[in-house]
């Protein structure tokens, strides 16, 4: 399992700072990307993103929620480790968003609101390095896990087989699910609020590798 750390849950005025504490004890860090249409919020862009490139070592997960992936896609500074995901409900052609992302030079990644069919990203496994399953409703931080989750990552990691594609899971992961949610077949979790929402940002990774492990 890797643990990705969900920025939209830390100080927006200390980010590097907020990064910084968690950086030993999580695989990536995760940015969620709002546009206002697709979802409704507003988070950050490439500025942000690429100002805080420089800050930390980790490997950046760029999660685009918003309708026109094609045209902001390259405004990021990526690199092979990094990733950036679009989602398969947005207003460009999917096979055009993850062929400007692959351009890149970065991983590219799809993804799928939970009210979207399974089949809708299945014939984009060739193309991708990850499936992003959302368990809550994109837009915001903070949400309860949808069980519903489970059944999809299970279908998911059958109909990947043996391709080297990673399936991620975002949104309402916290220490009391974590495991189910790795049992499932999750290779990535992504926590946003059970990270950067708690008072030891460290702390609370440490809790939720040591739950997602734990012998039952
Ligand atoms: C929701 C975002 C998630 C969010 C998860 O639209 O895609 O990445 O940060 O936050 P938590 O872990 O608080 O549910
Ligand atoms: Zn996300």
């Amino acid at each position: 399992m890797k643990l990705a750390a969900s920025i939209l849950a830390a100080d927006f005025a200390h980010l590097a700072r907020d990064v910084q504490r968690v950086e030993a004890m999580v695989d990536l860090l995760h940015l969620d990307v709002m546009d206002g249409h697709f979802v409704p919020n507003l988070t950050f862009g490439p500025p942000v993103a690429n100002a805080l490139r420089p800050h930390t070592r980790l490997p950046f997960a760029i999660h685009l929620m918003i309708e026109r992936p094609v045209r902001y896609a390259r405004q990021f500074r990526v690199g092979s480790q990094d990733s950036i995901t679009v989602h398969v409900e947005a207003a460009d052609p999917p096979d055009e968003a993850l062929r400007v992302v692959r351009s890149l030079g970065c991983k590219a990644g799809i993804s799928f609101r939970p009210g979207t069919p399974l089949e809708e990203v299945l014939p984009y496994l060739d193309s991708v390095d990850l499936v992003l399953v959302m368990s809550v409703e994109p837009g915001f931080g903070g949400q309860a896990f949808l069980p519903g989750a489970l059944d999809r990552i299970r279908a998911l990691r059958r109909e990947i087989g043996d391709r080297a594609v990673e399936i991620a899971v975002d949104g309402g992961i916290g220490p009391e699910n974590v495991r189910a949610v790795v049992e499932a077949g999750a290779d990535v979790i992504v926590a946003g609020s059970a990270i950067f929402g708690k008072t030891d940002p460290a702390a609370a990774a440490r809790e939720l590798w040591a739950r997602a492990t734990k012998r039952s």
